[in-house]
């Protein structure tokens, strides 16, 4: 019952496709057009707000100590710094992280002054990304 159910529709729908007229075919080309040209800032869009900030952020103020993927740098380990993918660190508060990464702690420098506090909520956010994926996530 529920497998015959795919192929009937399957059948049904051919002759919509082959029936196309050259503008409904037209319109069908311009309309995947509009969507291959979108479809990255729509998934851009549904990403969160602020991770392309963060990521850049990180880039430039984080990655010397702990590395683009957060799993810390050899200087970075030199100076104790933990993997940020880690459950240690994963599992405190985002405010807890800001505070942190606006006030610094051991050899991690304070970057308030120099980062404001959306900049510092990208980062957080940033760092959240770095963890790995939970299978429920996917
Ligand atoms: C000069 C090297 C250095 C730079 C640059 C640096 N960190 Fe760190 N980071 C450290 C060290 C060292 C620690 C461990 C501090 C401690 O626990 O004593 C740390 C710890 C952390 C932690 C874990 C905090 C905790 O207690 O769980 C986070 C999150 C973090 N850094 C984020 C960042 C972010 C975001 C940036 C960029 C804005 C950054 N760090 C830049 C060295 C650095």
């Amino acid at each position: 019952m529920l497998q015959s159910m795919p192929k009937e529709l399957f059948r049904s729908s051919l002759p919509v496709v082959s029936f196309g007229s050259s503008h409904f075919r037209t319109a069908v080309l311009v309309l995947s057009a509009i969507l291959v040209v979108s479809a990255p800032r729509l998934s851009w869009a549904t990403d969160t707000p602020g991770a392309q900030d963060g990521a850049a952020a990180f880039k430039t103020k984080c990655v010397a100590c702990h590395g683009p993927d957060g799993a810390g740098t050899a200087v970075g380990k030199s100076l104790k710094a933990p993997d940020l993918r880690s459950e240690a660190v994963q599992k405190q508060s985002d405010a807890d992280l800001a505070t942190f990464i606006a006030n610094g702690k051991g050899n991690m420098p304070s970057f308030k002054s120099s980062t404001s506090d959306e900049q510092i909520r990208a980062l957080v956010m940033h760092v959240r990304s770095l963890a790995p994926k939970k299978k429920a996530e996917n």
